[in-house]
């Protein structure tokens, strides 16, 4: 069995792809969504990354044109969240969260509420995407009982929208390979997805669509707002491959909940710290929701951690029927909520997004970015391709027999010639660091215009 420090050098040339590791030393770990036999005949190992790079076990600078799962936008190997942390971990590794603090975390929750729009001002922290996705919709249940109208417990959702994996999460998310497989959860009710043929090839917000919004009136036509609790969307669905929200369809749900007394729930988790070319995707749309989830940026994705940010009348409804001061206004949080070391990465982290101007950044290599992404169009097999600020995505024609093969060939072949590339379903998601640059942008497209046509 290899030690530690053994699993970072390869023992030789011939075997450096595997990182030290023999076949059968590859079978411990359970790997998270991926196909676990392919990956263990042929693995992919990455043992650092730097700027837009991440280096592969065989020695090569791999493009990254995905910061890593969306999270690392800010470019790999920030020196500043590096000593950050270090620091931290020597002096405060962990403090109990229950009950007591640490001062970060409270410095921390101040700057997210400075970023985040008015009237979200108060910060819930999780440790991940996921995490904040549930810990919001117990908020939103929790709100209303203590308003006095504990009937308001419906969920609604998206189809296609992605809001983790735990199980609220799941069950208000719309991606149906993630939830066929576990049978009834939450029960919850989802509008249409956005996706629409006629806006195919739209360059950033499509124009059809706002009409989808109204189903939320036909659920309450069903349903009778005095049973929903809050629907919950991304404002642009990042997983299901970049579809963004028609013009006006997010100010139309914004009307429709407050019409009916029903919570708006944004999972800013992806689009959260610049991912559209704005601070967060209300600011971009203009929409100011009641919760909005964050994770990834957060911390530049150094050290696991989310955070739910809560209007103040629901922050204050929670004070002001929580009975005796000394006992939780909401039973709940994690063993690692507000993690001194992902308070020190998320602090360094926001200086980092605010004095690079990331956001801004974003926004100013958007157009090309789009524009050299839309030069794809016409290639054999692809039928679609979206964009909003420094996210995109292309879909596939379906392989006739195996609906997702052709992505995942893409990626490998995209893997051999030195870039990274997520798939998922039919699509290939592209969201590179803000700090990429135009050659890195035209590097990334021209091996995608190599590599689709090859594939069959
Ligand atoms: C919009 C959204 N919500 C939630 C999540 C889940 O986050 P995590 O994987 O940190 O649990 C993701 C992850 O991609 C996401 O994009």
């Amino acid at each position: 069995m290899a030690t530690a420090s053994e699993h970072v050098l390869p023992p030789n040339e011939d075997d450096a792809r595997w990182a030290g590791l023999s076949r059968a030393e590859l079978e411990a770990y359970w790997m998270p969504f991926s196909g676990n036999r392919q990956f263990k005949d042929d693995p992919r190992m990455i043992v650092g990354a730097h700027d837009c790079y991440l280096r592969s076990a065989d020695g090569r600078d791999i493009l990254d044109t995905l910061s890593g799962l969306w999270c690392c936008s800010f470019g790999h190997g920030r020196s500043e969240i590096a000593e950050a942390i270090g620091r931290c971990a020597k002096e405060l590794a962990y403090s109990p969260p229950f009950q007591f603090g640490h001062p970060m975390a409270f410095q921390l929750a101040n700057r997210v509420r400075e970023l985040t729009p008015d009237g979200l001002d108060h910060v819930f922290f999780t440790n991940s995407g996921s995490e904040s996705a549930d810990t919001a919709l117990k908020m939103a249940k929790a709100y209303w009982r203590l308003k006095g109208r504990p009937e308001k417990t419906r969920m609604i959702g998206r189809i296609k929208g992605y809001h983790g994996v735990n199980v609220g999460g799941t069950s208000v998310g719309g991606i149906v390979g993630n939830r066929k497989h576990f049978g009834s959860l939450m029960e919850s009710d989802h509008l249409s997805a956005t996706l629409l043929p006629e806006n195919r090839f739209s360059r950033g917000t499509p124009e059809h669509g706002v009409h989808l919004a109204d189903q939320l009136e036909e659920l309450v036509g069903l349903h009778d707002a005095s049973n929903i609790a809050a629907v919950v969307v991304e404002p642009m669905s990042g997983s299901a491959g970049v579809i963004v929200p028609p013009a006006g369809y997010l100010k139309r749900l914004r009307e429709i909940c407050d019409k009916h007394d029903i919570l708006l729930v944004f999972d800013e988790v992806l689009t959260g710290f610049g991912r559209t070319g704005s601070d967060f995707g209300a600011t971009l749309f203009g929409v100011t929701p009641d919760i909005m989830t964050l994770a990834k940026n957060i911390t530049n994705g150094a050290v696991p951690m989310g955070a739910v940010v809560s209007s103040a009348e629901i922050y204050r409804t929670f004070m002001d029927n929580g009975g005796p001061d000394y006992v939780p206004e909401f039973p709940h949080g994690y063993t690692y909520s507000a993690h001194p070391i992902a308070c020190a990465a998320g602090l360094a982290a926001m200086d980092i997004f605010e004095h690079d101007r990331m956001a801004e950044r974003a926004g100013a290599m958007a157009p090309y970015f789009e524009e050299q992404v839309h030069q794809l169009k016409g290639l054999r097999h692809i039928v679609d391709i979206r964009n909003l600020g420094m996210a995109a995505a292309i879909q596939l024609e379906p392989h006739p027999r195996e609906a997702t093969r052709r992505p995942f060939e893409i990626a490998m072949r995209c893997w051999e010639k030195g870039m990274y590339v997520r798939f998922a379903a039919d699509t290939i998601q592209l969201g590179p660091p803000f700090i990429v640059e135009r050659e890195q942008v035209d590097q990334m497209c021209n091996i995608l215009a190599d590599v689709i046509p090859t594939i069959d």
